[in-house]
């Protein structure tokens, strides 16, 4: 059991770095700059945020973990986290449309070879291309176990067979880390992980979701039909798949946290100076105690879902297993986010309610994180696991 000694000896400190605060500046500047001022048109009309990514990639805000040996900066958990942080404020939407490389790269970056990491990272650092995660499928989202996409092999080949849904930005990625089963007699145990490029033969993108909220990144559905891939693209060994993908989320459920804390901010923001300026009885309406306390309870669940955040990626980085810790932050993060921007929409009232006014798309784009990357059900499950079964690895 770690004591209040145990942070004291291994040098926990909530002050950031030189480098730190100028990673944090340059993503919040982006954010102000060049995301906000589109995160209104972009969510109306469903635009795929092409001309921001593009300008995010130039900056190096983009495939932030890819290692230096691949060209890329080799940034920690918890720089990537900071970053994610700044972009959400300025738009979920756009912010998961940059950062969702980061967990469709996470895989290659876990569990591949030499080889496999040469031949797809440094692509991703050289022009603005897009990757995506083919987890999910229409009726295997959160019992993972239960997919359908098959893999046989095929002399030098495999032919995969199936589909995927709710797969972020799948309609404009270059190639798909697939999770498909090698041997459906074997469960989880019988999955493995393919990198498959979006141009071969037998992909087709059935269609692009109309969403509730976070409306300029792409969600698309994807069928595989007969289609032939190289077997040197199997990530690891047959088999290896479900575990691939669950140390995938474990890593990238920090940043998805993070990108919650966000928007919870950006809210929160928007409710303090609204309730600084609009008057009733007399007042501004942060004088009223039903308005100010509100208030003070969001700073308050904001601030716990951000050190949540911050430990989590702090335990990524000394290499130590944060699965019990990514979904602390994941549920913590999602369900804080939720509750800030509907308070947020209350303390403006029926203006709230209004598109004219920012907090309604912010209570739109919150109700995302309670789904993806894991429902807050399964974070709750997965603790729940973590305090009864815990593993050992
Ligand atoms: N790291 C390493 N190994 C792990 C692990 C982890 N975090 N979690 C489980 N395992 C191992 C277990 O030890 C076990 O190993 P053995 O085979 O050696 O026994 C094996 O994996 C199976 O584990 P479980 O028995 O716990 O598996 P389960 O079938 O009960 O499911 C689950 C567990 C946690 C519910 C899992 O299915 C899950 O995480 N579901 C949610 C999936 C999810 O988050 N989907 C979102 C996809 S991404 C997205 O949203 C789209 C997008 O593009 C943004």
């Amino acid at each position: 059991m770690a004591t209040i000694d145990a942070g004291v000896e291994t040098g926990v400190s909530f002050a950031l770095t030189d480098e730190q605060k100028a990673l944090r500046e340059l993503a919040r500047e982006f954010a102000a700059d060049e995301i906000r001022p589109k995160a209104a048109s972009y969510d109306e009309l469903s635009t795929h945020p092409a001309d921001v990514i593009a300008k995010a990639h130039e900056l190096g805000l983009m495939n932030l973990h890819v290692s230096e040996e691949f060209g890329g900066l080799g940034l920690s958990a918890f720089d990537g986290m900071l970053v994610g942080e700044e972009l959400n404020w300025g738009c979920s939407g756009i912010g998961t449309a940059i950062g969702a490389n980061g967990l469709g790269a996470g895989p290659v970056i876990l569990a591949g070879s030499e080889e496999q990491k040469a031949q797809w990272l440094p692509p991703l650092l050289d022009e603005p291309i897009l990757c995506s995660f083919g987890l999910s499928e229409p009726d295997a989202g959160s019992d993972v176990a239960r997919m359908k996409t098959t893999a046989v092999r095929r002399s030098a080949d495999y032919v995969l067979n199936g589909s995927k849904t709710f797969i972020t930005n799948a309609g404009y990625a270059a190639w798909t880390v697939v999770f498909a089963k090698t041997d459906p007699s074997q469960g989880h145990r019988g999955i493995s992980a393919f990198v498959v490029p979006m141009d071969t033969p037998g992909v087709t993108i059935e269609k692009h979701l109309d969403k509730m909220g976070q409306r300029s990144t792409d969600t698309s559905a994807f069928a595989l039909t007969d289609v032939v891939i190289p077997a040197a693209n199997l990530l690891g060994e047959e088999g290896d798949g479900f575990k691939i993908a669950m140390r995938t989320l474990d890593f990238t459920r920090p940043g998805t946290a993070a990108g919650a804390v966000g928007v919870a901010q950006a809210a929160y923001e928007h409710a303090v100076e609204y309730a600084k300026e609009r008057v009733t009885f007399d007042v501004p309406i942060a004088m009223h105690q039903g308005v100010n306390f509100m208030i003070a309870d969001m700073a308050t669940q904001i601030e716990a879902a951000r050190l949540l955040v911050w430990q989590s990626a702090w335990l990524h980085d000394m290499g130590q297993r944060a699965t019990l810790q990514s979904s602390f932050a994941k549920l913590f993060a999602a369900d804080t986010v939720m509750k800030v921007t509907t308070d947020a929409v209350q303390v403006f009232g029926g203006y709230g309610y209004s598109k004219e006014y920012p907090v309604e798309k912010l209570m739109r784009d919150a109700k995302l994180f309670q789904i993806y990357e894991g429902t807050s059900q399964i974070q709750r499950l997965v603790i729940a696991k973590e305090i009864f079964l815990p593993r050992e690895s």
